[in-house]
């Protein structure tokens, strides 16, 4: 009897400590203890050979040495289910699939430099129409009837409203910041332009621009200069050369259009500076006292300068692009290469 606990003792120590992650073993261990052929089984056959005032005992002991082995099975059995369980359907512990953010398109970038730089000079973002009216484009702007600008080779009229069009710059927002606003005026306003042009890899019917406008008392043409100067330092870096040269624009008097070094070259001559050195960046002046006055501005009283500039130019020089279709194709392959550009 003593020697048959002893057993169970045995027995009992190498079930606690059996481990096994192997579906095989696991059975083998089963079969060992709890099969029909098994120890547990067998034990239970010496019960008769027990002395009939110990069965009692014998009986508890066999029953805990009986659910030793059942629980220890049930546990490495359900170990093992969970593990095969992981195996087959989705690990939690796997990084997740990238979620794919979008970039932002180039125009959108150069466009944020732009303004944001103006922004810190102290210049507020106003927006206009794209579909305008005559007035505001042209008229307002000291561009007469009879201006090259308003034939239809250049403009795109609405078909059934002649006296409206698709404006041709940002100008036309300068007008309606200086009849909605009184002096001072300080604004930059980037846009959606139209021209009737022939669509090449240099230019297209549609593109952008960023107007800006100062009206104050007193401004002068140091003032126009110095503002665009801090730009070009901000925008291109301190080792550009700006010039200024004399150009006439309706809605301006003195006009000019600045001028900035060629950065590809610097300055030595190449192909996209055409052998100049100089890059032509955007056109500026005084604003013209008529042009005041059509606002309701009083021209003996204010005065400010006004500048315009394109965006497909300077995007398509930072980022090495020479062909503007590229810009509105919406060809993924393209956009993508700007996803991590800011
Ligand atoms: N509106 C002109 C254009 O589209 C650009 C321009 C030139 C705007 C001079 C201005 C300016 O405000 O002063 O070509």
């Amino acid at each position: 009897m003593d020697a048959i606990l002893a057993q169970i003792e045995a027995h009992k120590e190498e079930i606690r400590t059996f481990e096994t992650t192997d579906p095989e073993l696991l059975e083998a261990f089963r079969i060992r203890f709890l099969g029909t052929k098994g120890i547990v089984k067998a034990l239970m056959g010496e019960m008769k050979n027990v002395p009939a005032d110990r069965r009692r005992d014998f009986g508890q002991v066999m029953n805990a040495f009986k659910e030793t082995a059942e629980a220890r099975y049930a546990t490495l059995k359900e170990v093992m289910t969970v593990a095969d369980a992981g195996s087959t359907g989705p690990d939690a512990t796997l990084p997740g699939d990238p979620l794919s953010v979008g970039g932002r398109h180039p125009i959108t970038l150069m466009r944020n430099r732009i303004v944001s730089i103006f922004r810190r000079m102290g210049f507020a973002v106003a927006e206009g129409p794209e579909i305008e009216d005559d007035w505001h484009n042209f008229t307002a702007l000291n561009l007469g009837e009879d201006h090259p600008a308003r034939d239809m080779q250049d403009t795109f009229y609405l078909s059934r409203r002649p006296d409206m069009l698709l404006r041709t710059h940002t100008s036309n927002v300068q007008i309606r910041e200086m009849q909605r606003n009184k002096p001072p005026i300080r604004i930059v306003c980037p846009g959606r332009v139209y021209r009737n042009e022939t669509v090449s890899a240099r230019s297209h019917c549609f593109f952008h621009q960023v107007e800006g406008l100062y009206i104050d008392e007193g401004v002068s043409f140091a003032d126009l200069k110095q503002t665009l100067y801090s730009f070009v330092k901000e925008m291109f870096g301190e080792d550009v050369r700006v010039r200024f040269r004399p150009s006439y624009f309706p809605f301006t008097e003195p006009s000019a259009e600045m001028d900035i070094s060629c950065m590809l070259c610097k300055g030595e001559g190449c192909a996209v500076c055409k052998r100049t050195g100089w890059l032509e960046i955007l056109g500026c002046g005084m604003v013209h006292p008529q042009v005041l006055s059509n606002c309701g501005i009083d021209p003996e009283k204010y005065n400010g300068y006004a500048f315009g500039m394109g965006i497909e130019r300077p995007a398509m020089l930072k980022y090495g692009i020479t062909d503007i279709r590229l810009f509105s194709e919406n060809d993924v392959r393209f956009l993508r290469q700007f996803t991590a550009a800011t």
